[in-house]
């Protein structure tokens, strides 16, 4: 609108100015009111790098069409810059560029009486001193006021063509909605506006499209925003502000001769003037491979361009083709979807990341600043935390800081760049980190002989592992493209500050435990187990019931099968895989291997035939002489240094937190070992003490700042300890009461005995006086050292293996926690709601606790 008024004013004075007033200049850099370029004549900028001027494109004798143009002045064959009658060309030697005293600048044909301006420039009304002036930079302004306090009110970068210079901002006005796009010529004989034009895309974080008319479609995308962090001839500045997103670059060198054309083919490039060769040589261009046409793979697919004799397109981790047809015939269009999972009951998204490197990140149109400047950590969690968070980058948006972008749904256009790019953080289920990287560690060789190999000794491990990195680096030359960009997310347990959570593969290197543990086949296991028949079942956890089986080649296994009615304990068996598969101690049931197939979710251990320690203690007819006194010792040392190891000797810091005599398993020549890591949890090594608002645990177990407060630490574990080894010693529940009537715990009732001197009167009868009263008395000691009310006072668990193990004095216990019943309740009720303490509360309960 203003447009046309102001074009509507120019014709009104231009018809009124007279060629008498019209003096035609030469080789100056400057217009000043009423004067006129006439074809012929020109305009050279000051350091003569640019000229302005009409212009013949094609073959001269040829073409009768004149353009105004700024083209370099120095550079053979012409290269043209800018134009300003891009589609109402002159007759050849008819054109005038005129600039009235109005501060139009005007161009007209000489034939034509009226003067109807072809083209004109911006001006403002009111009356005033302008010249139009070329630049250096080539840039041609229309100045306002008098020489000393000019002002700019037009310039020719502003209304760029095809060609963007050094200096130019290409990109969008925010708030004026006014566009700053280089479209290309037609041809290169016709300077009207063509096909193709290069525009930012301002939504998301900002990228460039290549666009194509008539359609619109986006061809080919930009690369990530800001471009190219490495040294580049191109020194670009991006700004991305309230007002403006855009972006220009500045060239070091003033004799270095560079720009950036889309030219007639809709090819954007960059071009460096050699002076030598007396040519325009390419220094970048694109689209130039098959990857770089936008969707190429279409959705959720990884495009890698070094596939030149192979197809192109792979799926991101965690998708598969949509259409494995046309995959197979290496259409790709179709793209990938998501994986179905099973299980499928939980979120399936954010339960891990894959890095991938060198990507030229997912179309970011739909992606979300999830902060400006945010740590990876805190990135991270952001991510998970939300169930249709597909991928995150951390990026820098402006400034120093690195920002947290974020993607929720379709990832489009992910490309593997080879030189430069960014990390790409996919998010992807707990089960498909396994899966995938179970299809990176090879085929079934490995699980096979890793099957064969289940031996816990030195050798064999190392051979295992030996014969392990033989296949995987064997599938990592065939899986190039994954080996080479899918690449561990979590090398370091120092990466993350996450570590508390619940999730362990969150802190442990996700594909450092996988390719180790095996996956068995359903139907293996199927017949292992006779189909889970009922003669097989050997037990019944907190969550699933416990088959025996046998393996074809002759290996006891213990099934543990996950019940199916339920997706309560799905995170409470894969901390168990994630964990327990990273742990190697004698004292620590061994996992074999996991099954994940239809509906079903299997953890496979090594059969040990004498089941849990609490069938020993407290089945009637089960107890016997196996259980004297020297074996119950063995096991509590076998215990402690079990804790130990997870407390501090493995890679991290565990805690089980759920420590109870029904949980230590006993193998043929009663070695205990610690099981069920459902509730287990990692800690960095500097963090201690934690809380949680779930408390789970067994009543009895469970130190008092666990229960009530929700406060958990190694001490809670030591107090667990302390539990068991009373249990041991006596032969009695933790959680039974002496007298229904009576107002102490059974804790009370020992604590009560060692302060009258009597306490060996607590020994199981059935070890009759067949043990070393000393010895004896040390362990209760110890014993209730560990279950003393405040956690500080606990030792932990190095003091108590050496405590157990040598002849050093143990300190006198303080009261213990729980001395003392709730009146008029069953105190079994706090926890488990009722029942016969005695016999049926070892489950593992949950409870919760306001913070
Ligand atoms: C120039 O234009 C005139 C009239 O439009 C036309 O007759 C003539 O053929 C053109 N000459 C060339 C070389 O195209
Ligand atoms: C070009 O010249 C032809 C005849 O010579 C005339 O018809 C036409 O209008 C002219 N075009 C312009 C833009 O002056
Ligand atoms: C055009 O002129 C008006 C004033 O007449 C001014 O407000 C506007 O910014 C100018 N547009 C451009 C693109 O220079
Ligand atoms: C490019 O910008 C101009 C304004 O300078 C605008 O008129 C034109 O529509 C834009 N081109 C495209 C393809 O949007
Ligand atoms: C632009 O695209 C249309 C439709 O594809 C085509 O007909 C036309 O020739 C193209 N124009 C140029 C200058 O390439
Ligand atoms: C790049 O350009 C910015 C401003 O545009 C300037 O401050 C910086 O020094 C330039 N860097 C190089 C290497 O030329
Ligand atoms: C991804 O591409 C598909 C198909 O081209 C399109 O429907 C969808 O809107 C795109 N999504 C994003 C986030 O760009
Ligand atoms: C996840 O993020 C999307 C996009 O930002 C938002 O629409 C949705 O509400 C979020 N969902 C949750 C559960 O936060």
């Amino acid at each position: 609108m203003t447009g046309f008024t102001v074009i509507h004013r120019c014709v009104l004075l231009s018809t009124f100015l007279t060629l008498q007033l019209l003096l035609c200049i030469t080789a100056t850099d400057t217009l000043e009111a009423n004067q006129i370029i006439e074809d012929g004549s020109l305009l050279i900028s000051k350091g003569g790098k640019f000229a302005l001027g009409f212009f013949h494109p094609g073959h001269s004798s040829s073409s009768n069409r004149s353009y105004l143009g700024i083209w370099y002045h120095k550079v053979t064959p012409q290269t043209v810059v800018w134009v300003a009658n891009r589609n109402s060309p002159v007759n050849r030697t008819s054109g005038v560029l005129a600039l009235d005293g109005h501060g139009c600048l005007v161009l007209y044909s000489s034939h034509d009486q009226r003067r109807v301006p072809l083209w004109s420039a911006n001006a403002t009304s009111s009356v005033d001193t302008y010249v139009a002036q070329l630049l250096d930079s080539g840039n041609l302004v229309l100045l306002q006021g008098l020489p000393e306090q000019r002002r700019m009110v037009w310039q020719s970068f502003d209304y760029p063509t095809d060609t963007a210079l050094p200096g130019m901002r290409i990109g969008l006005n925010l708030r004026t909605g006014f566009d700053r796009n280089l479209t290309s010529w037609r041809s290169p004989d016709d300077p009207g506006i063509g096909n193709y034009s290069f525009q930012v895309h301002p939504n998301g974080s900002p990228q460039f499209f290549l666009y194509q008319k008539p359609n619109g479609n986006h061809y080919w995308r930009s690369g990530s925003w800001p471009w190219a962090h490495f040294p580049d001839l191109y020194n670009y500045t991006f700004v991305n502000g309230e007002d403006e997103v855009y972006f220009s670059f500045t060239v070091g060198d003033e004799n270095l001769l560079l720009r950036i054309v889309v030219d007639d083919t809709g090819t954007m490039k960059r071009l460096r003037w050699h002076e030598n060769d007396e040519r325009w040589k390419e220094y970048w261009s694109a689209p130039k491979s098959r990857c770089d046409y936008y969707g190429q793979c279409g959705v959720n697919s990884l495009c890698d361009p070094n596939n030149v004799n192979s197809f192109e397109c792979t799926c991101l981790p965690g998708y598969e083709p949509r259409s494995p047809g046309s995959w197979r015939l290496r259409d790709g269009s179709a793209g990938c979807v998501r994986k179905r999972l099973k299980p499928s009951s939980f979120c399936e998204r954010g339960e891990g990341f894959l890095r991938l490197d060198n990507i030229k990140v997912p179309d970011t149109s739909a992606a979300v600043w999830v902060s400006r400047s945010m740590t990876q950590a805190a990135c991270e969690e952001a991510c998970r935390s939300n169930c249709s968070c597909s991928a995150y980058s951390r990026r820098y948006l402006e400034g120093k800081e690195k920002g947290c972008l974020a993607w929720y749904g379709e990832l489009n256009d992910t490309v593997i760049f080879l030189d430069s790019g960014d990390d790409l953080y996919i998010s992807i289920s707990f089960w498909v980190t396994a899966e995938n990287l179970r299809k990176l560690s090879g085929d079934d060789a490995v699980v096979k002989v890793k099957l064969a190999i289940v031996v816990p000794s030195v050798a064999s491990v190392l051979f295992a592992m030996s014969i392990f990195v033989y296949f995987r680096l064997r599938s990592w030359k065939r899986e190039r493209v994954k080996s080479r960009w899918i690449k561990r997310v979590f090398d370091s347990a120092g990466g993350s500050n996450s570590s508390t959570g619940s999730l362990a593969a969150t802190v442990l290197g996700a594909n450092t435990i996988y390719p180790e543990l095996p996956f068995f086949d359903l139907r293996e296991i199927m017949t292992a187990t006779q189909n889970f028949s009922p003669a097989n079942k050997v037990g019944q956890g907190g969550f699933g019931e416990v088959y025996k089986g046998q393996l074809t080649n002759g290996e006891e296994v213990a099934v543990k099968r996950l019940s199916r009615s339920s997706g309560q304990g799905i995170e409470e068996l894969k901390n168990e895989v994630v964990l327990i598969a990273r742990l190697q101690h004698r004292n620590l049931v061994k996992l074999l291997g996991c099954c994940i197939e239809d509906e079903e979710q299997l953890l496979v251990y090594e059969y040990l035939p004498n089941k849990s320690l609490d069938s020993f203690l407290f089945a009637d007819e089960r107890r016997s002489p196996l259980l004297e006194w020297r074996i119950r010792f063995n096991i509590l040392v076998g215990i402690a240094r079990g804790i130990l190891y997870l407390h501090q000797d493995s890679r991290f810091r565990i805690i089980h937190r759920d420590l109870k005599s029904s949980n230590v398993l006993l193998d043929a020549e009663m070695n205990p070992k610690i099981s069920d890591f459902g509730l287990a949890k990692i800690f960095d090594s500097d963090h201690t003490q934690n809380k949680t608002s779930r408390v789970v645990g067994t009543y009895g177990y469970m130190s008092p700042e666990y229960a009530v407060f929700g406060k958990f630490s190694v001490k809670s574990d030591v107090f667990s300890f302390g539990a068991i080894l009373l249990e041991v010693v006596s032969g009695k529940r933790i959680n039974c009461f002496l007298h229904e009537a009576a107002p102490r715990t059974w804790i009370g009732h020992v604590w009560n005995l060692w302060s009258e001197k009597r306490v060996l009167e607590i020994m199981d009868p059935s070890l009759k006086e067949c043990y070393v009263a000393e010895e004896a008395l040390r362990c209760i000691q110890l014993g209730l050292l560990c279950v003393q009310e405040d956690a500080m006072d606990r030792p932990n668990m190095s003091a108590v293996v050496l405590m157990l193990n040598s002849e050093t004095p143990i300190p006198s216990p303080k009261q213990p926690a729980f001395v003392f019943r709730r009146p008029g309740a069953d105190a079994n009720s706090v926890m488990a709601g009722g029942g016969d303490p005695c016999s049926i509360n070892d489950l593992t309960l949950t409870g919760v606790v306001s913070r």
